[in-house]
């Protein structure tokens, strides 16, 4: 049996990318003596290729990041030529007929940033101030929707704690909560600026939520959820929800915390459910869990990523299926969703994992720098052409 799920007139399509990871030519950021990205996708000069993939996709909307480090590769010294070839990309994009959504700071910043103490310098706000001011006074007409910040809490943990990504450290507490705590200034005052330059401007931030519950029932596992949530997904947007125009959601899986010896405070992989090819559980029903829990903030959403690694494209288009239904039950539950973007538009650089882990609607031949069209995207291109999804049902 067939089930057709209508979504609501208007409802945004889209992909989503980031500067460092598809650019290409990158070499002046905190990652790139690191974790080099070399050309990536050459999306900086091929860019009016991707969009016409992206429209030929049926999408309406695309996101992507400004590299600040190529806009003020020096301390407040602006590169022209840099903001005009931004300029002619969202002018390429609207060409098309395709909205654009611009985050300001997606990972990358410039070396002479990091080297004044990065995000846990309490300048870092100011600083990023005077990047998005100049941002939004040379771009503003250009873009549909700003994201000031794209996951501050994974840098946070990732950059302090982890020492995943710069600037590497591991368990530095004071550091990771500095950071944490100038993001959130950051946003605040990046948002203030672009409003000033435009008060209709549509700004958010966008967070990386995971639906988080008990491994165990016993009270203290559920009490430890519960403090875990919201510090995860509730902290910042508690601290700045006056200045949210719409909420940024990127899903990608879910946690399961268990106090006891063996594991504590973990997120178990689960080997007997599907999981991508970076490990992580494919769990559809966590996107509705988490569009629940923000539906009381009574703002707009925006699935600004959603995705997953699959080299092979064996569970791509039923993981986009799946997470759809759980979004469309959300939406006819009361949840205001406005807009899906996929993670991403191309296969790229994923940060420390490198070139190995596949993300992309399209497949990337790094080497010859080409691509192939996934099967996958063409199911997605579909949902975004008719504005509904059709299950097969048993
Ligand atoms: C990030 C992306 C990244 C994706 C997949 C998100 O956390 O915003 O840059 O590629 O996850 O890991």
């Amino acid at each position: 049996m067939k089930k057709e799920l209508k979504f609501p007139e208007g409802f945004l399509w889209g992909a989503a990318t980031s500067s460092y990871q598809v650019e290409g030519g990158i070499d002046n950021c905190n990652w790139s003596k690191d974790f080099p990205a070399g050309k990536a996708c050459d999306y900086w000069n091929r860019y009016e290729q991707y969009f016409d993939e992206a429209k030929k996709l049926n999408q309406g909307v695309h996101r992507l990041s400004l590299e600040w480090s190529r806009i003020e590769p020096e301390e407040g010294k602006f590169n022209r030529e840099a903001i005009e070839h931004y300029k002619k990309m969202l002018i390429a994009l609207r060409g098309r007929g395709i909205k654009t959504m611009v985050t300001l700071w997606h990972f990358t910043e410039p070396i002479w940033f990091s080297e004044k103490g990065g995000w846990a310098n309490f300048e870092a706000p100011s600083h990023f101030q005077r990047f998005a001011s100049f941002a939004a006074k040379e771009l503003d007409e250009y873009v549909d929707f700003w994201i000031t910040i794209n996951e501050p809490g994974i840098f946070a943990s990732h950059g302090y704690i982890i020492g995943k990504f710069p600037p590497r450290q591991k368990m530095r507490i004071v550091s990771c909560a500095r950071a944490f705590w100038n993001f959130a200034r950051a946003h605040k005052k990046a948002y203030r600026v672009v409003k000033e330059i435009n008060s209709k401007a549509q700004v958010g931030m966008a967070e990386n939520y995971s639906f988080t519950e008990a491994l165990y029932g016993d009270p203290l596992s559920r009490f430890i959820v519960r403090i875990w949530d919201f510090a995860r997904n509730r902290m910042l947007l508690e601290y700045t929800r006056k200045e949210q125009d719409f909420i940024g959601v990127n899903y990608y899986f879910h946690e399961r915390v268990a106090w006891d010896v063996k594991y504590p405070f973990i997120n178990i992989k689960n080997v007997d459910r599907t999981v991508s090819d970076l490990g992580t559980e494919i769990y559809s029903r966590g996107i509705y869990k988490v569009l629940k829990n923000l539906q009381k903030y009574n703002l707009p959403v925006y699935i600004t990523e959603n995705g997953l690694a699959d080299k092979e494209d064996r569970f791509r288009g039923d993981f986009i299926r799946q997470h759809l239904r759980w979004v469309h039950k959300a939406i006819s539950e009361g949840v205001s969703v406005k807009g899906y973007l996929h993670w991403s538009l191309l296969d790229n650089f994923e940060w420390a994992d490198g070139y190995g882990p596949r993300f992309g609607l399209l497949e990337m031949d790094f080497e010859k720098i080409e691509y192939k069209v996934r099967p996958s995207a063409l199911e997605y291109a579909a949902i975004c052409k008719n504005n509904k999804l059709i299950l097969e049902e048993k």
